[in-house]
């Protein structure tokens, strides 16, 4: 088989690519490992920045997002138990987040794939890339798992398989430099059966730790919980999760709603870079590269913007033979992921209880949000970084 972008990975990064190539007249082949029914009930992130919005009624797949999305024109922070309403439409000129479960915009992202004639090839086992630093790149895998070994000859192999995938380490130690940190907590997330409580997103810092209060749909919400993230879920009983919600979100004149809890599990919170995204003619994508965690609601939002930035630099090079976005295109995304690390990171440690902070750092961040209450210019860069920063792709390094 030959494609001229090979992409592994059938998550944000990899879908949007094939469609943004697609629309630039580029052939890709998509090969994920996992099966369509598994990609597409994997419950993750649920936060579109504006732009991302836009870019997917750009592409034709606007059209449940827009009816089935929730369109929030802010969010609130609390602490002390008081509570702050951040004005993001108002200190953003009118822009807005848009929730919209990742697992959706999978869906819409897959039957327009496949609509167009477009091959994703699920089930992928063994995926392995061969000549990662040459000029012949291709991708070996094994159809369904264990089928006779096929190879996909490319001009270029996007990496766009996760934290976990192969293609990071298809890149040379000696290559590449990984920065990292680890939180000494997690999130424990739910969803519920249980009507909307609050108009928008609640972001809390109470003394006993971090809680978010989000939503799926008018009858679906979505909780989340600082807990240890090597505790066991059996631990957690719905009980003791509502006690906890309540302890961390109430107020004098407020209770969470409760409902029946179908959906329930603990990730580990990390911060993650690895530079540079390229090595040859192998490209990183999203997770792959870089990981954020998910208080800012980063994650997704930045594999997209990495394919965007591919995709145009790919256009530039069989458009019109100009390979500088090609040779950029690293340092051009990494401006980019720096300001989601620093903003997610910010995010993180001013709204969890951290017991290896001091108590001078726990009054810094105390002083953090009640900035965003007092100082427009605070709440501004929150909202701006909320919503999405706009886009930087000038080619020059530093
Ligand atoms: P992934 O979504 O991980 O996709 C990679 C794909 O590659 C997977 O389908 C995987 O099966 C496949 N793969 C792996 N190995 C192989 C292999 N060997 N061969 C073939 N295929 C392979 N982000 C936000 O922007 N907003 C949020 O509100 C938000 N909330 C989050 C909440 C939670 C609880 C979590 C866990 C994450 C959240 N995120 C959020 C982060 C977001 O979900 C990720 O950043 C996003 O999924 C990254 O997309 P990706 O395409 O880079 O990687
Ligand atoms: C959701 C996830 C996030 O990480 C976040 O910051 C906001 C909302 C969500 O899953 O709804």
């Amino acid at each position: 088989m030959r494609t001229q972008v090979g992409i592994i990975g059938a998550g944000p990064a990899g879908l949007f690519l094939a469609h943004l190539l697609r629309r630039a007249g580029i052939d890709s082949v998509v090969i994920e490992s996992r099966s369509r029914a598994d990609v597409e009930g994997t419950v993750r992130a649920g936060v579109l920045e504006h732009w991302v919005t836009v870019l997917m009624q750009g592409l034709g797949l606007g059209e449940r997002m827009l009816r089935d999305g929730h369109f929030h024109d802010g969010i609130t922070l609390q602490w002390n138990r008081q509570r702050h309403h951040v004005d993001i439409a108002g200190l953003t000129n009118g822009k807005h987040v848009t929730l919209y479960p990742q697992h959706e915009v999978l869906k819409d992202l897959i039957a327009g794939l496949l609509a167009a004639g477009n091959e994703i090839i699920f089930g992928a086992g063994g995926t392995t890339i061969r000549g990662a630093g040459t000029d012949t790149p291709a991708i070996d895998f094994r159809r369904d798992g264990a089928g006779p070994p096929e190879t996909v000859d490319c001009d270029y192999v996007v990496g766009a398989d996760g934290f976990h995938g192969p293609a990071r380490q298809a890149i040379p130690a000696a290559h590449r430099t990984e920065y990292q940190k680890i939180y000494p907590f997690g999130w424990l997330g739910i969803l519920t059966k249980a009507p909307l409580s609050w108009h928008e997103l609640i972001y809390s810092n109470q003394q006993d730790g971090f809680a978010l209060l989000s939503t799926r749909s008018p009858d679906v919400q979505r909780m989340y919980l600082q807990c240890d993230p090597a505790d066991d879920i059996a631990n957690w009983p719905d009980s003791r999760v509502w006690e906890n919600l309540h302890a961390r979100l109430d107020t004098a004149d407020w209770s969470l709603t409760e409902g029946a809890i179908f959906q329930k599990g603990i990730i580990p919170l990390r911060s993650f870079v690895c530079e540079p995204m390229q090595y040859g003619r192998l490209f990183l994508a999203g997770d792959a590269a870089h990981i954020v965690p998910p208080t800012g609601a980063k994650g997704l939002n930045l594999a997209v913007a990495d394919v965007l930035v591919l995709s145009r630099a790919l256009e530039a090079q069989y458009r019109r033979n100009n390979p500088a976005g090609l040779a950029m295109y690293s340092a051009t995304c990494l401006r980019r992921v720096w300001k989601a690390e620093r903003f997610s990171w910010y995010m993180t440690t001013m709204l969890h209880s951290n017991d290896q902070e001091t108590d001078f750092e726990r009054r810094i961040h105390v002083a953090d949000l009640d900035l965003v209450r007092t100082s427009e210019s605070s709440a501004r860069s929150l909202a701006e970084n909320y919503v999405g920063l706009p886009f930087d792709d000038r080619h020059e390094s530093g």
